[in-house]
């Protein structure tokens, strides 16, 4: 938390990298440099435009959580802002491995971005030669905020829309978040964790980095693609766990009305995991207290996420030899 105000459920906590003593490597370009070496230029397109794409992916227990999901969604973003990476998806799987294994990590974030590249101050994309490729991998901060989990969050519903399709496509993971920081502000000085945006005709789409669900009874409802959500890699895992629960789980436009009275709304994104929202614009939801829903669910995601099935081991000799270990 930054001076008085609230933190958001999602903050990576500020002491992680204290604990954290022993030097970490970042891949540049094909390069592994130690961290506070590490460095892209002044005239890079991704800092110059926001011209690039990223992942935030998480590693549990030695196991990347959908990493081949973030991948097809890195390559997809890249694919529209026209923005050709210099490696296959494969050997990309591989750098995010390798930069793991460098740090010896099992439980990590993961940031991966591409930019654009060095140019010139110019904005025409053609004089940017080659896209850099940037790989963080830091300590996993255990489950972002404790008490947003047990306890709940609030939050607001900002006046601040989302990209429409025929703008700056939502669908991008791009550079460019300044949305979602407007909106963050908003909750800030609203004295709430969380900004909830709407779409540009009104409709729920989603809060400054996580998707949105809303429970009433056993159906559960999550904004569709056209209200201007980003492809969640959580909200597609959550989906798919919600329906082997036996919930019955639409993708729908939502308008603000329902989502107020819902009986149950949660979050979901990669450092989020899933976080129930207890209040919002100061209407109690539901019970104002975590739901049975969202706690089920929560349940199962914590269970499932560090299966080897869940992801691409760091390790996968480790997971060899413990094979070998119990046959014996
Ligand atoms: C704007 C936005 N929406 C939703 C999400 C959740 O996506 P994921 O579950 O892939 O982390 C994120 C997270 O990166 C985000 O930035």
């Amino acid at each position: 938390m930054k001076g008085n105000s609230p933190s958001s459920a999602f903050d990576r906590s500020e002491s992680a990298g204290k604990e954290f003593e022993r030097e970490l490597y970042v891949y540049v370009n094909g390069q592994l440099i130690e961290k506070d070496k590490a460095c892209i230029s002044v005239m890079d397109h991704g800092l110059l435009y926001g011209d690039g794409v990223f992942e935030g992916i998480r590693a549990y227990n030695g196991v990347v959580f959908r990493l081949r999901e973030h991948i097809e969604r890195l390559y997809d973003s890249a694919n529209y802002i026209r923005l050709s990476i210099p490696l296959k998806k494969e050997h990309m799987i591989q750098a995010v491995l390798e930069t793991l294994r460098k740090n010896r990590l099992r439980d990590a974030y993961i940031r991966l971005l591409i930019t654009r590249g060095v140019g010139d101050l110019g904005l025409n994309p053609m004089n940017c030669k080659d896209s850099s490729i940037v790989i963080i991998t830091e300590p996993a901060v255990p489950s972002t905020d404790p008490r947003s989990k047990s306890a709940g969050i609030t939050a607001i519903i900002s006046s601040i829309r989302r990209d429409p399709v025929d703008a700056t496509s939502h669908e991008v993971k791009s550079l460019n978040y300044l949305n979602s920081i407007l909106a963050r502000w908003e909750a800030i000085e609203a004295g709430v964790n969380e900004a909830i945006m709407l779409d540009t005709q009104g409709f729920v789409s989603e809060a400054t980095a996580e998707n949105i669900f809303i429970v009433r009874g056993n159906a559960i409802a999550t904004p569709s693609t056209d209200s201007a959500i980003l492809h969640g890699v959580t909200r597609h895992a959550v989906i798919e766990i919600a329906q082997d629960l036996g919930y019955s789980v639409s993708e729908r436009r939502i308008t603000p009305f329902e989502l107020l009275n819902a009986e149950e709304v949660f979050l979901t994104g990669t450092l989020a995991e899933i976080v129930p929202v207890l209040k919002i614009n100061g209407r109690i939801i539901g019970s104002g207290k975590v739901g049975p829903v969202t706690a089920r669910i929560y349940g199962e995601f914590s269970s499932m996420r560090a299966r080897p099935s869940a992801g691409i081991q760091i390790y996968p000799d480790e997971q060899a030899e413990l094979l070998a270990s119990k046959q014996k």
